[in-house]
């Protein structure tokens, strides 16, 4: 057979396990990883759009796709969908910790304590108490991965949204430990996400005239982002087309800023 690069991005025979994968990015990595053969389980909050989610794309691509409830800061609801990944493919070799969010604050110098300790359970925890869940299914499967939804607000300035940037940045470092602690084992990679305009916005407070100038930035591409424009570095980070990454934190955000030293 002729060499084509393009099979190492196949996943036929891996099954996945995506947070919050419902709507938006979360969607589109799921529609990625399933159109080159992934089975799917969508685990997301709100349980009759993952199953709407799921049986649009296994419509689509012909893969086995399926969605069920799962709050990612419930333990028992954590554990229910590594049982039903188990029970349904036979194993788990691919999770994608997506699920994530936090709201802007008005006044920064006064995030309270519980607004915090929220932000760090959707943003940070659910995302170690996941993986530690499909750990010993990963461990029995050939190109294991757990790639993260990461933020670039993580690494940047960001006060109007540091509950937020800070649960973030800390699920940078975390997702590099784990890599080092899975060494040999389990790849760990996270994509530092840049805008990519959704409802999200208008959840976290962002005015229509702020999301409108936020469609149009001054980045290097000149656009927003798309929820494809993730699930195509997603699904390389997954696939065995980067057999050789594992704790890279990825930016995935058009190239940022346009830095000018000199006049307009
Ligand atoms: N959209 C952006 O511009 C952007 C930028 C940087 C990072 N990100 C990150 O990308 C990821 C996806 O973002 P999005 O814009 O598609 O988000 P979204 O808000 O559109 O979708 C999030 C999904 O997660 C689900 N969810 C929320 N809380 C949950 C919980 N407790 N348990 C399970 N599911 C839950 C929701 O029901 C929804 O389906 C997040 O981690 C986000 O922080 C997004």
């Amino acid at each position: 057979m002729a060499y084509n690069a393009l099979d190492a991005f196949k996943m036929t025979g891996h099954n996945v396990v995506i947070t919050g994968g419902a709507q938006n990015i979360g969607a589109g990595i799921a529609r990625a990883l399933s159109s080159v053969g992934a089975k799917v389980l969508i685990a997301d909050l709100n349980g009759d759009k993952a199953k709407e989610t799921a049986a649009s794309i296994q419509g689509e691509t012909g893969q086995e796709c399926h969605g069920m409830k799962c709050d990612v800061t419930s333990l028992d609801d954590i554990n229910a969908v590594v049982a039903t990944a188990a029970k349904t493919f036979g194993g788990i070799s691919t999770l994608v910790n997506n699920v994530g969010w936090g709201g802007r604050h008005e006044d920064p110098t006064a995030i309270t304590e519980e607004d915090f300790v929220k932000s760090y359970k959707l943003n940070t925890i659910s995302a170690y108490r996941m993986s530690m869940a499909c750990l010993p299914h990963l461990l029995q499967s050939k190109n294991a991965t757990i790639t993260n939804s990461g933020s670039f607000s993580s690494a940047t300035p960001a006060y109007d949204i540091l509950a937020y940037g800070t649960a973030k940045a800390a699920l940078n470092q975390m997702m590099v430990s784990i890599a080092h602690m899975l060494a040999k084992k389990v790849r760990v990679n996270s994509v530092l996400i840049g805008t990519v305009m959704t409802e999200g916005y208008g959840d976290a407070g962002i005015d229509p005239a702020m999301q409108e100038k936020l469609k149009h930035p001054d980045n290097l591409i000149g656009r927003s982002g798309s929820p494809e424009d993730i699930a195509n570095a997603m699904l390389w980070l997954c696939s065995p087309a980067s057999s050789w990454v594992s704790g890279q934190i990825i930016n995935v955000h058009g190239g940022g800023n346009v830095v000018r030293l000199f006049g307009k």
